[in-house]
C-alpha cells in the first residue's frame, strides 16, 4: 500500500499542503479528505483549502517574528484571497489584516473583524473609501500613499473627533529582483513616496503638520515574491537612516515600521523559499543593527504576508477533457478551468506543478501542456508538465494555488467561479459555493 514515505519522495513534495497524504487507494488526500471524493461531492474545478496548513503557517509567522522582536503585528494581506470564513480564521489566529479597497474593507467589517487590527492600503483610495475606513469604528492604520490622499484623509478625519493613526508608504529604491509587474519599492513605481526625490521627506513634514493625522511610522513593500532576504536588510538600513534624518530635521518619531509582505512561496520543484524563521531572523538582526547605528528607539514591527500564508494551503483540482496531439510540436491536455480562476501563468508567466490526483506516484511518461478552457491561446496553466498519460475524466491538481488565483479570478467567457472547500481532520465544509448563472446575470438591467 502506498504510504507517506513514498509521497515524501516526490520532487515537489514541499509545494503540497502540510496534511497531504495518500489515500488507501493511492490517490491524493488533503486534511484527511480524498480529492477524488471531494470533486465528486463539490464538482470540478474545485479549490481545496487545508485549514491546518493555513493555521500552522499563521502561528509560525507569529512565533518566529514575536520571539525575535518585542512588539510585532502579523497582518494577513487579504488581497491574496479573502472570504468571510477566511477572515474569521485570520481573526481567530490573532492576526490583523491588510485591506486595499472598500470591497475588502466591507468584507472584513461584515465579518466583524476587529477594526483596530485593520490596515488600509492602496495607491488611490477614494474619499468614500477613506470615509468608510475612518468613520464609526476607525481602522487601526491607514497606510497613506500620496499627497492627495494625505490631504483628503486630514479633511475626512477632521469630521470625526479622533486623530487617525497612519503610516506613510515610502519607496526606498531597493530592487527585490522579482517580476517587473510585482516590483513596487523602486523609484519608478506608482506606489508610495520616494525618498530619492524628496517626496518622502515632504510627506513626513505634511503628515506631522496635519491636525487630524497621527503619524506613527513608515511602511515599505518591496515586491513579491522575494526569494532573497537581502532586500529586506537593505530596506532596514535605508528606512532607519531616513527615519533618523526625519527625527533630526522634523522631530519625527519612528514608532512603527513595516517591511510589508512579499515573503516567497515555492510553486515548483525547482523553487525553495527561505524558512519564515530566516526572514524573521534577518529582518530582526538588520533592524537591530540599523537602529543602533542611527540611535533610534526600537519601533514595533508590522509584517504583511499574503501568498506565503495562504499559497500552499490551497490546491486547485481540475478535470481533464480534450487532448490534442501535434506530432513533433506539442500535446495539449485541456482542463475544465484556466485563466478565469488562475490568471497568474498568463499574467506573470508563473509556473506550477501538475499532479495526477488518482496516481501521483506513477512515473511520468510524457511532456504535455496543461491548457485552460478559455478562448485565449495564452490560457495555459502549466507548460511542459511531466505527467503519466491522463485521459478525459481524470483529475489533475495544481498545488500552491491559494494566493492571487481566486482573488484575481474573473467571469471571462462567463465562467462560473469555482467553490472553495475547507478540509480538516477528515471533514470538509464549503467556504464559498460555486457561482451560478443567476449570479452572472444578477447585475444585468433590461429595459421595460
Ligand atoms: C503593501 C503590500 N503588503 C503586502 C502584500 C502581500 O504580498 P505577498 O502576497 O507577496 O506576501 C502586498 C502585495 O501586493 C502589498 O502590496
Amino acid at each position: 500500500m502506498p504510504n507517506a514515505a513514498s509521497l515524501d519522495a516526490l520532487p515537489y513534495r514541499h509545494v503540497l499542503p502540510h496534511t497531504t497524504t495518500l489515500s488507501p487507494a493511492g490517490s491524493l488526500s488533503i486534511g484527511g479528505c480524498d480529492l477524488r471524493e471531494l470533486a465528486e461531492t463539490y464538482g470540478s474545478p474545485l479549490y481545496v483549502f487545508d485549514e491546518q496548513d493555513f493555521r500552522e503557517t499563521a502561528r509560525e509567522f507569529r512565533r518566529e517574528f514575536e520571539s525575535r522582536w518585542p512588539e510585532v503585528s502579523v497582518l494577513y494581506a487579504a488581497k491574496a484571497y479573502l472570504s468571510l470564513p477566511l477572515a474569521d480564521i485570520v481573526a481567530e489566529e490573532g492576526l490583523g489584516m491588510d485591506v486595499v479597497s472598500g470591497g475588502e474593507l466591507a468584507i472584513a467589517r461584515a465579518g466583524g473583524f476587529p477594526s483596530s487590527r485593520l490596515y488600509f492600503h492602496g495607491n488611490n483610495k477614494s474619499a468614500e473609501e477613506l470615509e468608510a475606513a475612518v468613520t464609526g469604528d476607525p481602522v487601526g492604520r491607514i497606510v497613506v500613499d500620496n499627497f492627495h490622499e494625505l490631504a483628503e484623509l486630514d479633511r475626512i478625519a477632521g469630521e470625526g473627533d479622533a486623530r487617525q493613526p497612519i503610516l506613510l508608504r515610502v519607496s526606498p529604491n531597493v530592487d527585490p529582483h522579482t517580476h517587473a509587474k510585482t516590483t513596487t519599492g523602486v523609484l519608478d513605481s506608482k506606489f508610495g513616496f520616494a525618498i530619492a526625490n524628496g517626496d518622502a521627506e515632504r510627506a513626513v513634514a505634511a503628515a506631522m503638520a496635519a491636525p487630524n493625522i497621527d503619524l506613527r511610522g513608515l511602511h515599505v513593500h518591496l515586491g513579491s515574491p522575494i526569494f532573497e532576504i537581502e532586500p529586506y536588510e537593505q530596506a532596514s538600513d535605508v528606512m532607519c537612516a531616513f527615519a533618523a534624518q526625519m527625527g533630526d530635521t522634523h522631530g519625527f518619531s519612528f514608532d512603527e515600521y513595516s517591511p510589508g509582505g512579499g515573503f516567497a512561496l515555492a510553486y515548483t520543484r525547482e523553487q525553495h523559499a527561505p524558512a519564515i524563521a530566516e526572514y524573521a531572523e534577518r529582518v530582526a538582526r538588520s533592524m537591530e543593527r540599523a537602529i543602533a547605528e542611527h540611535r533610534l528607539e526600537q519601533p514595533s514591527l508590522h509584517i504583511e504576508p499574503g501568498r506565503s500564508l495562504i499559497g500552499r494551503a490551497m490546491v486547485a483540482v481540475y478535470t481533464v477533457g480534450a487532448r490534442k496531439e501535434i506530432p513533433g510540436v506539442r500535446t495539449y491536455v485541456s482542463v475544465d478551468g484556466g485563466m478565469a480562476d488562475n490568471i497568474r501563468p498568463a499574467m506573470y508567466g508563473s509556473g506550477y506543478e501538475a499532479v495526477p490526483v488518482d496516481r501521483p506516484l506513477d512515473e511520468p511518461t510524457e511532456t504535455v501542456t496543461v491548457a485552460g478552457k478559455y478562448c485565449e491561446s495564452g490560457d495555459i496553466l502549466v507548460r511542459d508538465a511531466e505527467l503519466p498519460r491522463l485521459d478525459a475524466g481524470e483529475l489533475v491538481a495544481l498545488p500552491a494555488s491559494g494566493g492571487y488565483n481566486l482573488a484575481m479570478s474573473s467571469n471571462y467567457n462567463m465562467a462560473l467561479r469555482p467553490p472553495v472547500v475547507a478540509v480538516r481532520d477528515g471533514q470538509s465544509r464549503l467556504l464559498q459555493r460555486r457561482e451560478t448563472v443567476e449570479d452572472l446575470v444578477a447585475r444585468d438591467v433590461r429595459q421595460g
